[in-house]
């Protein structure tokens, strides 16, 4: 069983992220030997990165961060749901990612982004560095939504096109196969 985390990367009030986020969820519950984690980030409300120490250190000092690491301790697997805000990422997400360190580490993650033209592959591009840092192995396949909001049905609900179906499908099966490669590494020793 690969126990997939699906992150909604945006925390505004009516934020578009999270219906594209359950519409991702529905198609990986779709699948046998995949379970979901499902985190909205409006709703963990994590504080700005409030930890005194590095968290490669891994002492942390609050219920929050420990309840989070423990979280993304269990997960194999990420994706990330993440609009494109001025060319960049989201910064609720940025900040989940560095209240923790080896957590995140020797994992796959996949892409879900949106936003007008670009369809949020700049917010994209602009985040793999960070996720790298960490770790984190990227899937070659993400989805990329332009316009997201001409998706949507009249009660707020993602209606995704055949397109975001099957890159979905490829991506999600590239992430499963990248989370058993990774997996054996996983088990070595951790660098700093
Ligand atoms: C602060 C802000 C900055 C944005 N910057 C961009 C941008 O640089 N490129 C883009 O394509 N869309 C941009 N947009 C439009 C967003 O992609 C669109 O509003 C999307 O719905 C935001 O995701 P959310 O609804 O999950 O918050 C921006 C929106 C906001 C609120």
């Amino acid at each position: 069983m690969t126990r997939v985390m699906v992150i909604v990367g945006s925390v505004r009030p009516g934020r578009i992220g999270r219906p594209i986020a359950d519409w991702v969820t529905s198609d990986l519950l779709g699948v046998d030997g995949r379970d979901v984690d499902f985190v909205d980030l409006a709703e963990l409300a994590l504080p700005f990165m409030d930890e005194p120490n590095h968290p490669l250190l891994r002492q942390y000092t609050k219920p929050h961060t420990l309840a989070w690491s423990e979280r993304v301790e269990a997960a194999d697997a990420f994706v990330f749901v993440t609009p494109e805000y001025n060319h960049s990422f989201s910064p609720a997400l940025k900040n989940a990612l560095d209240f923790l360190s080896h957590e995140w580490r020797r994992k796959p993650v996949t892409f879900v982004s949106y936003g007008g033209a670009s369809a949020g592959t700049r917010g994209v591009i602009a985040l793999k560095p960070a996720v790298v840092a960490l770790g984190l192995v990227p899937t070659l396949t993400n989805v990329e939504i332009n316009f997201p909001g001409s998706f949507l049905s009249d009660d707020g609900e993602f209606q995704a096109s055949d397109t975001h179906r099957s890159r979905l499908q490829l991506a999600l099966a590239e992430l499963v196969a990248l989370a058993e490669a990774l997996r054996p590494l996983r088990e070595l020793a951790p660098a700093r």
